[in-house]
């Protein structure tokens, strides 16, 4: 196999789904490995998790920098440091100045708990309770300057149930980001997803032949 691409994980707490790509890329075959994770809050509790599992990590508390961009050119250089080719973000709660994302263009992924374009921004689960919609999800996005706006790598539908609450969806849904978020960044790893323009493209992959219903129809 090819060598494995570089990835730095930018976190700012939990780090549940990079831990599961950490775990993902322990596997020998995972095109990619996780060499670098950053967090921009010290009491982050995804540091401890990384750092467990032999993942070099960083604390670049935002609070230390006057402004967004030295605090992005600091985040960039120990990305740069680090040898890292591709960044994911998985729960960064930061914004970041136009020439950071233009710098990762094509190169930089963003996992949101939610059917994008449908409930970008905070509170997606209750955005998603709130319009009724029977299906939610995930999608893992390459980044742009809009937030939760870049083209669309990859996405995993999730029934609402009529019982969900914030915290039942939210659960369900994040089961699914666990397994989404590795995927994409397989295929970007790989080569066989890319940034053309404000669309991804995506080389020899398969969609499901049916439509999902939800309520279920009646046999
Ligand atoms: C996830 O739901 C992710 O989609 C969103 O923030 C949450 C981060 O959770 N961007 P974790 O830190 O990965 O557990």
């Amino acid at each position: 196999m090819s060598a494995r691409r570089r990835v730095g994980v930018l976190i700012s707490g939990r780090g549940s789904n990079m831990k599961a790509l950490i775990e993902a890329a322990a596997a020998k075959d995972y095109p990619a490995e996780i060499v670098l994770v950053v967090s921009n809050r010290a009491d982050a509790a995804g540091v401890a998790i990384a750092a467990a599992a032999g993942i070099k990590t960083r604390t670049i508390p935002h609070k230390d920098f006057a402004d967004r961009a030295t605090f992005d050119a600091a985040l960039d250089g120990a990305l740069r440091a680090a040898g890292v080719e591709i960044v994911c973000l998985a729960g960064f709660m930061r914004l970041f100045t136009p020439a950071f994302v233009e710098r990762w263009r094509g190169r930089m992924l963003n996992i949101h708990p939610s059917l994008l374009p449908s409930f970008p921004g905070l509170d997606p689960h209750g955005q998603a309770l709130a319009a009724g919609v029977r299906f939610s999800g995930c999608t893992v996005h390459f980044v742009t300057p809009a937030m939760d706006s870049g083209p669309i790598i990859a996405q995993a539908a999730v029934p609402v149930h009529a019982d969900d609450t914030g915290e039942s969806l939210a659960a369900r849904v994040l089961a699914a980001e666990h397994r989404l978020y590795p995927i994409a960044l397989a295929l970007v790893a790989e080569g066989r997803a890319r940034m053309e323009g404000d669309r991804a493209v995506i080389a020899g992959c398969a969609a499901p032949a049916e439509a999902l219903f939800n309520p279920v129809p009646a046999p």
